[in-house]
């Protein structure tokens, strides 16, 4: 097959390439002369700057943070070929590169790459299930939306994402919380088994009975093992579920925050219930709006659990520069108030400092009762370091979207100085908790030191075993990492 010009190939076979390519792009070409070999391994689906393609797959990631541009895209139809692309490019190349499932993390560089080769695995998209074993294979690649349309009339469902168009490779190895999440815990403690592919091109599986460690360290370690590229996920028959949702005034602050608190130390007592509530700047309106998404599901209609929260009497647009944080803090009403109130204060400073006032926020109550700890290490365990929490506690998601790099850089300033502030306070009230939630973290958080130094240690050994070459340490630089972190 004919060769590609690619700049961070280092194969000396120069001249071919001169001779081969048609139109070098301005960047790939004219500095180091390298050859790419993809196209000679095999894999058909390459795409370069220039290719329309190329713009497409660019522009298809959920933040423009993360719109970065990497030498080629190359979408693998089966893990196969996920096999064959990477030993080619860890035998044959010096390239760096990153890995894709559906595209939604913020954090720029953990799924895509500037001088590298992103690995978009948009391609392993497809859902089957087996009645035999009761088990939903899933494609990395998939978006919750279509599993849950494959699965659904088949009458069972699985622990996933709770807005469709959320990716299902990200989500299921950084944790997951779905609806299920009081009930199952955490959709990652839920995959009966993974596919991976480990640096040698070695095709795996790894389940509580073989290859058990890289078993338990993929929930939460997202891609520092492998390529997962299919996730055998438990099911369970589906039955109707009972949800609302809500929006009120900033007026009714302190009834949310009572009433969330209440039910988060209500809801091991009752774990087919499901709460969020996020306070919310919208620059259509204006103002800051409470949100609560509620659900039973058992199918009951106005339980007595959320009777509280249904007492008092939307998703976020795509197209923004997204900044994310997130903090884990113990279930203490005036903890849960002064996030609250730095929010208030960071929607203020961004009124009274954005250059365009097109500026939209979140401050999302995720719950995080002990419970979901045990639903864990019932289920074989997890890296997150959350299963020996004695506390109810909730995970906080700070968000902010804005437009331009100029107002990411004055929002992102903005945002850590919420971070610092409540992380400060949360100390000084002995509300503090080390967990960080990876999938909600910014790239500066330090994810892998919260799960823990057990967990951590063993990752470590995890990643000497399968992966003695640090080739998803050094070679895939994106996400959170475990290197040095012993
Ligand atoms: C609108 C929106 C709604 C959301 N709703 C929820 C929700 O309901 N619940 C929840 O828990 N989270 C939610 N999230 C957060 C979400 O979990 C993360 O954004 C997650 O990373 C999405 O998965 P993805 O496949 O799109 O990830 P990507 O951005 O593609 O990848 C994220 C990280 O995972 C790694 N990775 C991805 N696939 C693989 C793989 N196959 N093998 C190894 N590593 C891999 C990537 O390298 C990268 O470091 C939401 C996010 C958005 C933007
Ligand atoms: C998988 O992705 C392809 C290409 O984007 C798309 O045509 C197809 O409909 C997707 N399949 C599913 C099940 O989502
Ligand atoms: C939760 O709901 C499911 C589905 O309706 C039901 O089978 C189960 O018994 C319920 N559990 C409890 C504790 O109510």
């Amino acid at each position: 097959m004919r060769p590609i010009y690619l700049g961070c190939f280092f194969i000396a076979r120069t001249a071919v390439a001169f001779e081969t390519f048609e139109e070098p792009s301005q960047q790939a070409g004219l500095t180091t002369p390298d050859i790419c070999i993809i196209q000679r391994a095999g894999i058909p689906n390459v795409y370069f700057p220039g290719d329309t393609t190329y713009l497409e797959r660019v522009q298809s990631y959920w933040s423009l943070t993360s719109q970065l541009t990497p030498e080629c895209f190359v979408l693998p139809r089966d893990s196969g070929e996920v096999s064959v692309l990477v030993r080619t490019l860890v035998e044959e190349t010096q390239c760096q590169f990153a890995i894709r499932g559906g595209g939604h993390s913020s954090t720029a560089g953990a799924n895509n790459i500037e001088n590298g080769v992103t690995i978009d695995l948009s391609l392993l998209n497809s859902t089957t299930y087996d009645p035999v074993t009761g088990l939903a294979s899933i494609g990395p690649g998939s978006r919750w939306l279509n599993v849950y349309r494959t699965l659904d009339p088949l009458g069972v469902g699985v622990t996933g994402g709770r807005i469709g168009i959320v990716g299902v490779g990200g989500l299921l190895t950084g944790g997951g919380c779905s609806l299920f999440l009081y009930r199952q815990g955490f959709a990652c403690d839920n995959v009966h088994s993974f596919e991976v592919v480990l640096a040698d091109g070695k095709i795996i599986t790894s389940s509580s009975e073989e290859n058990a460690d890289l078993y338990q360290a993929l929930k939460g370690g997202s891609s520092n093992f492998g390529i997962v590229t299919r996730f055998d996920m438990k099911t369970f028959p589906t039955s109707p579920i009972w949800s609302a949702s809500q929006v009120h005034p900033e007026s009714a602050s302190q009834a949310h925050i009572a009433a969330i608190k209440k039910w988060i130390d209500d809801v091991q007592g009752y774990q087919n219930s499901s709460a969020i509530v996020f306070w919310s700047y919208r620059p259509a309106l204006k103002e800051t709006i409470i949100i609560s998404g509620l659900a039973d599901l058992s199918g009951t209609a106005n339980p007595p659990i959320l009777q509280d929260l249904l007492a008092i009497p939307g998703t976020q647009a795509e197209g923004y520069r997204n900044i994310w944080f997130t903090l884990t803090l113990k279930n203490d009403e005036k903890t849960l108030a002064k996030a609250v109130e730095l929010h208030s204060k960071l929607v203020e400073d961004m009124k009274a400092d954005s250059s365009d006032g097109d500026f939209e926020t979140q401050c999302f109550f995720q719950p995080l009762p002990a419970v979901i700890g045990q639903h864990g290490r019932e289920r074989g365990g997890n890296m997150l370091g959350i299963d020996t929490q004695e506390e109810n506690a909730v995970i906080l998601l700070g968000s902010l979207a804005v437009n331009g790099l100029d107002q990411e850089a004055l929002g992102r300033a903005k945002m850590l100085a919420w971070k610092d502030d409540l992380e400060r306070y949360s100390l000084e009230s002995n509300t503090y908790m080390p967990y960080r939630y990876m999938n909600y973290a910014d790239g500066s958080q330090d994810v892998v030191a919260g799960y823990g130094k057990e967990n951590v240690l063993k990752m470590l050994a995890v990643s000497r075993t399968y992966d003695p070459d640090g080739v998803f340490q050094r070679r895939v630089p994106g996400g959170f990492k475990i290197l040095g972190k012993e």
